[in-house]
């Protein structure tokens, strides 16, 4: 059986929500009513031909094909081609039942890639929005660069369940620790330094902030030319935020977070 389909046997136990790790910042979350939310799923190499020159091969097999991605919410932080991924995006085969969530940016691309403009929501920071028992709310995040500057991320909780933050890509600001008011459980943020992103040093500083149990590495494994040790990351927050937990995840293999 494909990933896909384990995901879609995998049992989520009530109140838990269950992450896997596709690469860079690509996530899908299970809840225990069964509901699905992907977030910036970039599972082909087409960065490679669209940035010749820079070495963004990935360095590991997409998980899922597109073709096979069955979600009921797919969002995107930002317009970036590592993010929202026109070819992702035009090979999804079930994107007639997906809803389609990102800032006004992607929400071009999924037009372009023949997303129904019903399946549509324009997010931002600050929107709240519920979609079935997921309950998703809009955080700011300080774009990296002027090719795009509607840079957001994501606070997502299913239920009373915990509540998952992510960073998207994003360069240090203050305003940053303004999603310490959403009480996030888990933040999974970017370290890579690269392209103006949060370095090692400041994910940690913002995690000090934040307060979250638990902070998870991401955006630091997947292009030759845009990779870290997340080693970094985990000695950063033991100086700058020794209560946060580090977390270091697999890929294709189920974490489970809960608040017990
Ligand atoms: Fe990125």
């Amino acid at each position: 059986m494909g990933l896909m389909g384990q995901i879609r046997e995998y049992q989520t136990p009530k109140g838990a929500v269950a992450l896997w790790w596709f690469g860079q910042n690509g996530y899908i979350l299970k809840s225990a009513e069964g509901t699905l939310a992907g977030v910036d799923l970039y599972l082909t190499d087409s960065c490679a031909a669209a940035y010749p020159e820079v070495d963004l091969h990935r360095k590991i097999p997409a998980l899922i094909e597109p073709e096979d991605l069955e979600l009921d919410i797919f969002a995107c932080t930002h317009n970036h081609q590592d993010h929202t991924d026109p070819e992702t995006i035009g090979r999804l085969r079930n994107k007639d039942t997906f809803r389609f969530l990102g800032p006004a940016p992607s929400c071009t691309v999924y037009r372009q890639q023949h997303v129904e403009e019903g399946r549509i929501t324009t997010t931002y920071p600050d929107f709240q929005g519920e979609f079935a028992d997921l309950r998703v709310t809009g955080t700011f995040a300080l774009p990296t660069d002027d090719s795009d500057l509607n840079h957001m991320g994501f606070v997502f909780q299913f239920g009373k369940g915990p509540k998952i933050y992510v960073t998207g890509d994003t360069d240090y600001h203050e305003l940053l620790s303004a999603t310490r008011k959403h009480e996030p459980d888990v933040m999974i943020t970017c370290i890579n330094g690269g392209y103006n992103n949060l370095s090692h040093w400041e994910a940690a500083k913002l995690a000090a902030e934040i307060k979250p149990k638990v902070a998870i590495p991401c955006h630091y494994d997947l292009f030759p030319d845009n990779c870290c040790d997340p080693k970094q990351f985990r000695a950063a927050l033991t100086v700058a935020a020794p209560s946060v937990l580090y977390q270091e995840m697999t890929y294709g293999e189920p974490l489970l977070v809960s608040l017990a």
